[in-house]
């Protein structure tokens, strides 16, 4: 892994096009649960290539806009829209999750996989009191994160921020819960599960066989084995206290 490169970004490098702890499982049950239509107006935030959102204008024809902040995966994004064929549905957008530049009750839905368990918690409030602004009344909030299933954790978020190289801020599920209450929605509804994101199985799931053999077949190579050990290592361990938590909330 490059210094100071990202996990997500290192992970992307190696060929991983979903960068979330509960692979499609949790992002299904999120779409499952979103009441999503051809009419809806959809916001993901943190899209990073776009895999999300290209998926969803697929399977309903709505209009959505994808915004991430930075701005090779924004570059990435829409080549991966114009490659799906999807452009005419799908707007890829620089935005960050804190400062969103759209107006107030403008979406029906807001998903965001990945993002806030990156997020200090006063700056994961930030980002969800905007979700709550650009959501229109009774509009749906989708969130995919990291889920601590122990409050003993400060030697696991030490090894995973070493890993990583981010600072990352994942909650217990009652946490995550409150933090979505606090901010004003209601209705906040959590599934939860294993952690997936380099379990063989997960990788299988959501890069097929063929794209799972490319990342292990990169993982590999000399310049990404220590860093990808360390990885998998960590998210690998049953004795860790880790899982993921898809939550649906409603302003
Ligand atoms: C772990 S990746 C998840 C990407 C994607 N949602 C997925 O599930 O595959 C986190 C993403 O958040 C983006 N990001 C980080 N800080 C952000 C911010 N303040 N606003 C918007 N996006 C941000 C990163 O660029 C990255 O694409």
């Amino acid at each position: 892994m490059k210094k100071e490169e990202a996990g997500h970004n290192f992970l992307a490098r190696l060929g991983k096009t979903r960068l979330r702890p509960g692979s499609k499982l949790a992002t299904d049950w999120l779409i499952a649960n979103g009441d999503f239509r051809k009419d809806k107006k959809v916001l993901e935030v943190a899209c990073n290539m776009g895999a999300t959102s290209i998926e969803i204008a697929k399977q309903f024809g709505c209009q959505v806009i994808a915004t991430d902040y930075d701005e090779e995966a924004v570059e990435k994004a829409r080549q991966n829209v114009l490659e799906s064929k999807v452009e005419e549905f799908v707007q890829i957008q620089h935005a960050n999750a804190t400062e969103l530049p759209f107006e107030d009750n403008s979406f029906d839905i807001v998903i965001c996989e990945a993002l806030l368990t990156m997020l200090p918690n006063d700056l994961k409030e930030k980002a969800i009191n905007e979700y709550l602004r650009v959501l229109k009344p009774n509009g749906f909030l989708l969130t995919h994160d990291v889920l601590l299933l122990s409050e003993d954790t400060d030697e696991l978020l030490a090894q995973l921020r070493d890993s990583l190289n981010i600072s990352v801020t994942p909650l217990t599920k009652e946490h995550w819960k409150a933090t979505f209450a606090n901010c004003g929605f209601r209705n906040v509804d959590a599934f939860t599960g294993k952690m997936s994101l380099l379990s063989p199985k997960g990788l299988i799931y959501d890069e097929g066989v063929i794209g799972a053999m490319k990342i292990i077949g990169n993982a590999l190579k000399t310049e990404n084995r220590e860093s990808f050990k360390k990885m998998f290592k960590i998210f690998n361990n049953p004795d860790n206290k880790l899982g993921f938590i898809a939550i649906c909330s409603q302003k």
